[in-house]
C-alpha cells in the first residue's frame, strides 16, 4: 500500500548514469586524489564494487529502481527482496533517490521517501518513512544522515542539511542545517558548520 503513495519524480538518469554517479562518489569520498574517468580512478571503482557490501547493495537498488521505472514487472520486486536478503537494505524500487547515493554500510537501513536528491549519503540502521501513516519524508540534495537516524513524517530535510547518528527527525530540517538527538532538535546553519 505504501508503495503507491511514494510520489516518483524521477531524476530521469539511464542505469549506467545512475550507477556511473553511485561508483564516483564512492571515489569522491575515498580516493579524492583520483581524476575521474581517468584509468586509476576505474580500476578503484571497479575494485570498490567487487569489496564494498554498500556499494554492491547500492547498485542492486538502482537496477530495481531503473526496471520499475520502465514499468518491467516482477523484476523490480524480486530484486528488492534479494538486496534485503543478501544486504539487509530495504529500499522499494519506487523510491525515487537521485544520483550519488552513498549508502556504506546497508545493514538495516529502510528508505521510504517522496523523493530524495542528489549525492545523499546514509550510514547505517536507518529509517526515513512514516509516522502514523501514508506521510513520507523528501529529501533535498547532499544530505548527510548519520547511523540510526529515524526521518518520519510528511517532513523536508533541505540541501545540505546533516542529521545526527541517532537523532529522531519529526519537523522539517532547513537547507544546511543540523539535527541532533530525540526529537532532534535544529542548529541553525551558523551554529551547525
Ligand atoms: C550531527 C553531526 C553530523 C554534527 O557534526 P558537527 O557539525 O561536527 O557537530 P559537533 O560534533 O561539533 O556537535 C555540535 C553539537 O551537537 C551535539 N551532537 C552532535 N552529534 C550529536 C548526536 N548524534 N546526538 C546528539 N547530540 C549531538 C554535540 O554534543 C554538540 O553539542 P553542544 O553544542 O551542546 O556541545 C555528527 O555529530 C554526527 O552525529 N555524525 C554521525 C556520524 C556517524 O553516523 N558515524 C557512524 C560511522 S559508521
Amino acid at each position: 500500500v505504501w508503495c503507491e503513495a511514494v510520489t516518483l519524480t524521477s531524476s530521469g538518469h539511464s542505469l549506467r548514469q545512475l550507477v556511473r554517479s553511485d561508483v564516483e562518489q564512492w571515489l569522491r569520498i575515498w580516493r579524492p586524489d583520483l581524476r575521474p574517468a581517468h584509468g586509476a580512478a576505474t580500476r578503484t571503482g571497479l575494485r570498490f564494487v567487487w569489496t564494498h557490501a554498500g556499494l554492491q547493495a547500492t547498485l542492486l537498488f538502482r537496477a530495481s529502481q531503473v526496471l520499475h521505472r520502465r514499468g518491467v514487472p516482477v523484476l523490480p520486486q524480486l530484486l528488492w527482496r534479494l538486496n534485503i536478503m543478501l544486504f539487509g537494505l530495504d529500499i522499494p524500487p519506487a523510491v525515487d533517490i537521485g544520483p550519488g547515493l552513498y549508502i556504506p554500510h546497508p545493514v538495516g537501513t529502510v528508505v521510504m521517501a517522496r523523493g530524495i536528491g542528489a549525492r545523499v549519503t546514509l550510514v547505517s540502521g536507518i529509517t526515513v518513512g512514516m509516522r502514523r501513516g501514508g506521510d513520507f519524508p523528501t529529501l533535498g540534495d547532499d544530505v548527510y544522515v548519520g547511523a540510526g537516524a529515524r526521518i518520519l513524517g510528511s517532513i523536508t530535510v533541505g540541501s545540505g542539511a546533516r542529521i545526527g547518528a541517532n537523532a529522531v527527525v519529526l519537523r522539517d530540517v532547513p537547507d544546511g542545517a543540523a539535527a541532533v538527538g530525540i526529537p532532534a532538535t535544529v542548529r541553525p546553519p551558523s551554529e551547525a558548520a
